[in-house]
């Protein structure tokens, strides 16, 4: 984690309300990875005090340009929306742990929610670079609202559903997640936390379903793995991505904790991203309040 001085380069409006900027961070391109987020200090004249947290959308080391995606919902986003090129932002990162991909496995399946795809878009990247396979599901509520097929790298097969069915499947997004369940070594997800309660129950069903056998550990075969650690989250079928409201970023005001099957977490710092099988959906979802997390 560091502070970096970030200078606009491009911005563009994608859908109503949606921007992508484009910042010129070289040491933040080449130490980010997926999942991860910065905290932006929004400007003197917006009169507001906190940061913002924004998943990194885009990092590339080679030209090192960083971008986020966001959602114009207040004077914070406001203000930075009205940003031009040549402004410089003042950025901390990257924070947070991102997604962990076992090595071994070839076929992801990515599964977005709106604006919940800036959280998993640096991942389909990564993971296209190291040769792997990619199925992106997104979900929105009509036409006007799906993400631009432009701005996806050509390799990666793009499946939508609008609940209207104005475009591809009509019906949430969730209702496709069995169709890949037996291609996909490993799914991603970001959305609406009722999304990702939907995923989590499909992911803890799919071993079933597919007739998978769960074996016991074998003798000898080494401690336990535990319970949150970069390697159960790594071996866990589903990981997701937790948005909540944050305050400090750095894991100090307690002002973003989801609950999780082991007690509470902090989404700045033991997340974003969780295994599906960390988090107790039913605590959170008791829990929580109106939508606002990072973007
Ligand atoms: S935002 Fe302060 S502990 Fe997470």
């Amino acid at each position: 984690m560091f502070l970096s001085d970030a200078e606009l380069v491009e911005a563009r409006r994608i859908l109503p309300g949606q921007w992508i900027q484009w910042y010129h961070a070289p040491a933040l391109a080449s130490a980010v990875r997926a999942g991860q987020f910065v905290h932006v200090r929004t400007g003197d004249w917006s009169g507001l005090v906190l940061r913002r947290p924004f998943t990194v959308n885009t990092a590339d080391p080679a030209t090192g340009v960083v971008s986020i995606h966001f959602r114009e919902v207040g004077r914070g986003t406001g203000w930075l929306a009205h940003l031009r090129p040549g402004d410089r932002l003042d950025v901390l990162g990257p924070l947070g742990q991102g997604f962990q991909v076992d090595p071994r496995n070839r076929h992801l399946l990515l599964v977005a929610g709106g604006v919940g795809i800036a959280d998993l878009r640096l991942l389909a990247d990564e993971a296209i670079r190291d040769g792997r396979h990619v199925v992106l599901l997104f979900g929105a509520r009509d036409a006007s609202e799906v993400y631009p097929s432009s701005l996806l790298p050509d390799e990666l097969e793009y499946v939508v559903a609008t609940e209207d069915g104005s475009v591809g499947h009509r019906g949430f997004v969730t209702d496709l997640f069995t169709d890949y369940e037996a291609w996909a070594d490993q799914a991603f997800a970001c959305g609406p936390a009722p999304m990702l309660r939907v995923l989590a129950g499909l992911a803890s069903g799919r071993a079933k379903r597919l007739g998978i056998a769960t074996l016991g550990r074998k003798r000898g075969a080494g401690k336990p793995v535990p319970p949150g650690s970069v390697q159960a989250r790594r071996k866990a079928f589903l990981q997701v991505s937790m948005e909540q409201r944050m305050g400090c970023a750095v894991g100090a005001c307690l002002g973003c904790v989801v609950w999780g099957v082991d007690g509470p977490q902090r989404v700045c710092r033991e997340g974003p991203v969780f295994a599906s099988d960390e988090i107790d959906w039913e605590a959170t979802a008791a829990a929580s309040g109106p939508a606002g997390g990072r973007r």
